[in-house]
């Protein structure tokens, strides 16, 4: 049966990807917030993931306000990129995982979780960047594993509830655990912490509220089920609301997690950066 490795967030900020297309590793600005991923580099290393789920939230490029699935699952043979807008070149498509999207979507359904799935998606920023910060070079780095995208509504109302996200991630956790298959697996909750984009508010940040949320991601994320949408969106700005995408890796983790490594750094470009990598108890 495959195994859960362990979780890891990330903000997915597309100036990431022109940091590191121009390599800003060392720049004054830049570097505070690359020297959150030496030590999760180390960990892939060091426990090889053979899948990866990576959980982020399309901005309009998979789907578009005409047709918008508040949970999608991808099943396809690889996932193309393009340009959305930011600037930044298209990378090769990424190869996928159909035979695990689909026991996934099958299992997530007899667990009463509706599910859109995807035979064909266009990956944005918050799929791709986090991939790129992961495994350099992707998706043309060797060691990077086949990915499974599943994307939750944050552009839409209505969202998923926090508990809805948690929920979905402990059915996810369970899909994958009954993978007939050795393999490990790591998950990636991509987005956050608390930004704003567009407003009176734009520019918002909440480090008092990211650092509660930080806290209680690792030890009790049943706390956090408690924070309304209204509440997430005030506290954490409207695009903060990218945090479901960590309570939903969180779940799929189970209660037994050792955190491995945290950073956190504002701002970068509007946000708030936070990156943290949650291991699986053995
Ligand atoms: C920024 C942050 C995001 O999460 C995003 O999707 C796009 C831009 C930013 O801070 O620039
Ligand atoms: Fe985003």
């Amino acid at each position: 049966m495959a195994k859960i490795l362990g979780g890891i967030t990330t903000s997915h900020i597309p100036a990431v990807g022109n940091a590191i297309q121009k390599e800003l590793y060392d720049d004054p600005y830049w570097k505070p917030f690359f020297d959150g991923y030496p030590k999760v580099h180390q960990w892939i290393k060091d426990t090889k993931p053979d899948y990866v789920i990576n959980i982020y939230n399309d901005h309009g490029l998979g789907f578009f306000l005409d047709r918008m699935p508040t949970f999608a699952i991808g099943a396809a043979h690889e996932y193309r990129n393009e340009d959305e807008g930011w600037g930044l070149p298209s990378l090769d498509p990424f190869p996928g995982a159909p035979e695990l999207s689909w026991h996934i979507i099958e299992s997530m359904v007899s667990d009463e979780f509706d599910i859109t799935s995807c035979q064909e998606l266009a990956v944005d920023h918050g799929f791709v960047v986090p991939m790129q910060l992961f495994w350099p070079g992707a998706p043309n780095n060797p060691d990077m594993p086949r990915a499974v995208p599943i994307s939750a509504n944050t552009v839409q109302h209505p969202i998923p509830t926090l508990k809805r996200a948690l929920d979905f991630g402990k059915a996810l956790g369970k899909a994958l655990r009954s993978f007939p298959e050795d393999a490990k697996i790591v998950i990636l909750g991509t987005g956050g912490l608390s930004h704003q984009l567009d407003g009176e508010r734009a520019g918002f940040i909440n480090k008092e509220f990211d650092q509660y949320c930080l806290e209680n991601i690792v030890s009790n994320p049943e706390e956090l089920t408690k924070i309304t949408r209204m509440e997430l969106v005030e506290k954490a700005g409207a695009q903060g609301t990218e945090f479901l995408m960590w309570m939903m890796m969180r779940g799929a983790l189970g209660d037994n997690v050792t955190e491995i490594t945290r950073n956190y750094h504002i701002p970068i470009s509007n946000t708030a950066a936070g990156t943290l990598l949650l291991e699986c108890a053995a």
